[in-house]
């Protein structure tokens, strides 16, 4: 049975989750507004309007638009500066273990980002030419917890959605892909993904048994 397998990037490939973290930080101090790790876990999968909208309601702040798209293209260039000194030393654990067992095991891998830089990143550690399609924060109109990012990629695939496993880190990314019928697997702490089917605190707890037995399983 083929599958489809669709990695989001940010916090599950590649730890920029921390990058996002640093800049959004520093962009909120310089509005004088704090800023959490626990308020950092929800913008996680939120794109970068959205992310600026959240940081300002938190602050209670308004500000005219000019200073918005400024404020993004400063945090975007904040996060470009790490972004730059990336290279395939960045890759989580056993991503490159479980993505050659997928290509043995001739299922179809997809990447499925909200980020507008998520090419640029995969090209940084050498791992495009692994992905059958991208769909990132360029192709898509509707922000997760909107499923459209991963009904995208299986589209691109002619994989149904019922025949796709999504990987994710955030909350919002468990959400869309359960509500695009997917079997979501989070990767990071129980509690914060317990709405996921499965969850494991990263790739090395995930057994190459467990991928096979996802391919095997029927869905009628
Ligand atoms: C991912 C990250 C978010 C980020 C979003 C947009 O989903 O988890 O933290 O805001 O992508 O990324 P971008 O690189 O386009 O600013
Ligand atoms: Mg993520």
């Amino acid at each position: 049975m083929k599958k489809a397998f669709i990695f989001d990037l940010d916090g599950v490939i590649v730890d920029t989750a921390k990058y996002h973290f640093l800049a959004w930080q520093k962009l909120a101090h310089s509005l004088g507004i704090s800023f959490s790790e626990e308020q950092n876990e929800q913008l996680k999968g939120v794109s970068r309007v959205q992310s600026l909208e959240k940081i300002l309601e938190w602050g209670n702040k308004t500000i005219s638009e000019e200073r918005f798209s400024r404020l993004m293209s400063e945090k975007n260039e904040e996060y470009l500066s790490y972004i730059a000194k990336m290279d395939a030393g960045e890759i989580l654990p056993d991503v490159p273990r479980i993505l050659e067992h997928l290509i043995l095991e001739n299922q179809a891998i997809a990447l499925g980002s909200a980020s507008k830089n998520a090419r640029a990143i995969l090209e940084k550690v050498q791992l495009y030419d692994k992905f059958n399609t991208i769909v990132d924060g360029t192709n898509v109109s509707k922000a997760k917890p909107d499923p459209e990012v991963f009904l995208l990629g299986a589209k691109a695939l002619g994989i149904s959605p019922e025949n796709c496993i999504v990987f994710e880190d955030s909350v919002a990314g468990i959400k869309a892909a359960n509500i695009a019928n997917m079997i979501s697997i989070g990767i990071g702490n129980q509690e914060v993904l317990h709405e996921a089917d499965y969850v494991f605190n990263d790739f090395t707890e995930i057994k190459e048994e467990f991928i096979n037995q996802l391919v095997a399983t029927k869905i009628v």
